[in-house]
């Protein structure tokens, strides 16, 4: 049987998960993925006609089929027949009242990262998907790629040894420029700002690697209050192709914007087998970029790459020896990646690829089709479902609890919500 598909918000991560639904079909053809079966996008909604149009004129032009275009998603889910689930690809505040309106109607729900604007939009989404049964899913994207499978199964295999301490340091600059050029970006109660929005990316690949974190301590702050609105062409020129045909109505190009999202942190993370983590974020460093992602331990360090660059992971030992790429697999035999990547990526286990960022991109937007709908089809769990989703954005918003409370914060008391201080005036702004 077909599982069919609704994309919601056609914007610049719309448009990347249009051509990684595409890929899934070209792909794995008629049949659908190993495991998986045939997967269908049959409606694509936005509120503005245009990016609607534009998302689906991809997939028209990449499957042979139009989705039906839908400008209203309350309307969608009355209109709409045969459909099994929604993708919810908005801005970050709709993606708690789109999944919960979904699983009420009988619908699974996938959310981009983050999963919820806060924590207590996440135990809302939780408790619906409990009560109704209904699969929520979480398009986190980094771990799914190759490089990292290779790097969380060296790490399990004990490759560099007993775990010591993780850095992840990435602090960039944004040249004074809202983040991809998107208003809701430069905003603390929309979950804006690079500590969140990009954050819970770093969150998740921590608790990925390193496992579940126990407590955060931060320092956090908002260095730069008014940021120029400029086009992706000059804000992000590598993401440029995807954001052109989306409506920003929140300002003008050159207008200057309130920014009031955090756009500095720098944290240290107790996890809960006892290692440390240096979680550092900012795109306040100009003239310099620091970016350091690395695992050390009692055996090594284990030197990371950025997600989606194909580039190798590389083991470093006492003495001098480096292990790098390829023969990194010689240190996992058993390691192998699940079908549907090896499918995509042409073979089980490697060590690096030589892939443009658009290829790869929508190779893991494949990828977290194919795991949202083998879960829904089969009554199984996603790989990064509610608690996954729940426990990244826990360690964002944990940062941000952390600085403005002025103290070290317990992860399981901002899961819980019993510390919720920097995230309560969000939720009343937004009505949660
Ligand atoms: N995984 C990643 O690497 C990654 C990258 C970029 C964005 N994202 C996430 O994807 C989401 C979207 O980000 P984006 O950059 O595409 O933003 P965007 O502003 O470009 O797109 C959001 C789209 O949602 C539409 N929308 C908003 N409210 C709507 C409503 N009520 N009904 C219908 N459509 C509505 C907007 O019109 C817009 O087209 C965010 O949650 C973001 O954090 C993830």
């Amino acid at each position: 049987m077909t599982f069919n598909i609704a994309l919601v918000g056609c914007g610049g991560m719309g448009l990347r998960h249009a051509h990684g639904y595409v890929e899934l079909v070209k792909t794995f053809g008629a049949n659908g993925a190993p495991g998986v079966g045939p997967v269908e996008m049959i409606a694509v909604c936005d509120r503005h006609q245009g990016p609607a149009e534009k998302v689906a004129d991809l997939i028209e032009e990449g499957t042979g089929k139009r989705p039906q275009i839908f400008l209203d998603y309350d309307e969608m889910l009355r209109d709409l027949k045969g459909l099994d689930a929604v993708d919810i690809v908005t801005d970050t505040p709709m993606h708690h009242r789109f999944a919960i309106t979904a699983m009420e109607a009988g619908l699974h729900a996938m959310t981009e990262k983050p999963m919820g604007l806060t924590l207590k939009a996440c135990r809302m989404m939780r408790d619906v998907a409990d009560r109704t049964g209904k699969v929520i899913a979480v398009a986190e994207n980094y771990r799914r790629d190759p490089v990292n499978r290779l790097s969380r199964a060296l790490l399990d295999s004990g490759a560099i040894g007993k775990l010591y301490f993780a850095l992840d340091v990435a602090l960039s600059s944004a040249r004074g420029g809202v983040m991809h050029g998107t208003v809701w970006r430069a905003k603390r109660d929309q979950a804006g700002g690079t500590v969140l929005d990009a954050g819970v990316h770093n969150a998740d690949m921590l608790l990925y690697l390193m496992g579940p974190a126990a407590s955060v301590y931060a320092e956090t702050s908002t260095f730069e209050r008014q940021r120029e609105l400029r086009g992706m062409e000059s804000q992000s020129p590598q993401l440029a192709e995807f954001y052109g045909h989306r409506v920003e109505t929140g300002g003008q190009k050159g207008d200057m914007i309130e920014h009031d999202a955090a756009d500095t942190a720098f944290a240290v993370v107790r996890f809960g087998s006892g290692a440390i983590g240096q979680l550092s974020l900012s795109d306040t460093s100009h003239g310099e970029r620091v970016g350091q992602s690395s695992v050390h331990g009692s055996e090594g360090t284990l030197i990371r790459t950025p997600s989606r660059s194909g580039r190798p992971a590389e083991i470093r030992r006492e003495g001098g020896e480096t292990i790098i790429g390829d023969d990194l697999l010689a240190l996992v035999p058993d390691f192998s990646l699940d079908a549907v990547t090896a499918g995509l990526w042409g073979k089980d286990r490697l060590g690096s690829y030589d892939l443009d960022f658009r290829q790869t991109d929508r190779k893991i937007v494949a990828i977290e089709y194919a795991d949202f709908a083998q879960a829904a089809v089969s009554g199984g769990k996603p790989e990064v479902g509610s608690d996954e989703g729940t426990a990244a954005l826990a360690l964002a918003y944990g940062v941000m609890e952390s600085g403005e409370a002025g103290r070290r914060v317990k992860l399981d008391d901002v899961v819980s919500g019993a510390v919720s201080g920097f995230q309560n005036d969000i939720d009343r702004t937004m009505g949660i």
